[in-house]
């Protein structure tokens, strides 16, 4: 288990009432958990999500948890399922839910890792896949690029 309560400034704000407690957050990853811990209030914050979020918890400890968007509630590359731990997460808005419908394999015990704040034990897996593609207001593009930049292309070079 990897311990970290570096000082960090932070929005005071976001930390009333939760300062003190040591969280314990176990990541399972292909059968391989590894738990970390940390003091609500003390985590060095990098913009990744929301402050202490699965995501910024992962990105702190160097546990590989995708995050296509970086952490801004437009992708889904942060899906995780809860195993244990559900009540002492963060409710869910209605911007995370709606990104959640769009996700690989969603479950009842679906969260987004940059979305869901930790304020006490839980234990999380990874899914088996994530839809790697970010969604910014425009359509969605799989695989290649927009075929409408080829017709472009073709129609500038014609005469
Ligand atoms: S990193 Fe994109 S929604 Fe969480």
């Amino acid at each position: 288990m990897i311990l970290l309560g570096a000082t960090t400034e932070r929005p005071a704000a976001i930390w009333e009432g939760r300062t003190g407690k040591m969280p314990k957050v176990t990541f399972i990853k292909d059968g391989k958990a590894t738990t970390v811990e940390f003091e609500n209030g003390k985590l060095p914050y990098e913009h990744h999500g929301l402050p202490e979020s699965f995501l910024d918890v992962a990105m702190n400890f160097n546990i590989p948890l995708e995050h296509a968007c970086g952490g801004s509630c437009a992708c889904t590359t942060c899906h995780l399922y809860i195993r244990e731990g559900e009540q002492h997460l963060s409710e869910p808005e209605d911007k995370e839910l709606d990104r959640l419908d769009t996700a690989w394999d969603l479950r009842t015990n679906s969260r987004l890792g940059c979305q869901a704040v930790i304020n006490g034990d839980v234990v999380v897996e990874f899914p088996m896949y994530t839809r790697n593609y970010v969604q910014e207001g425009g359509a969605i593009q799989l695989g290649k690029s927009d075929s409408r930049d080829e017709e472009k292309k073709t129609a500038e070079a014609q005469p």
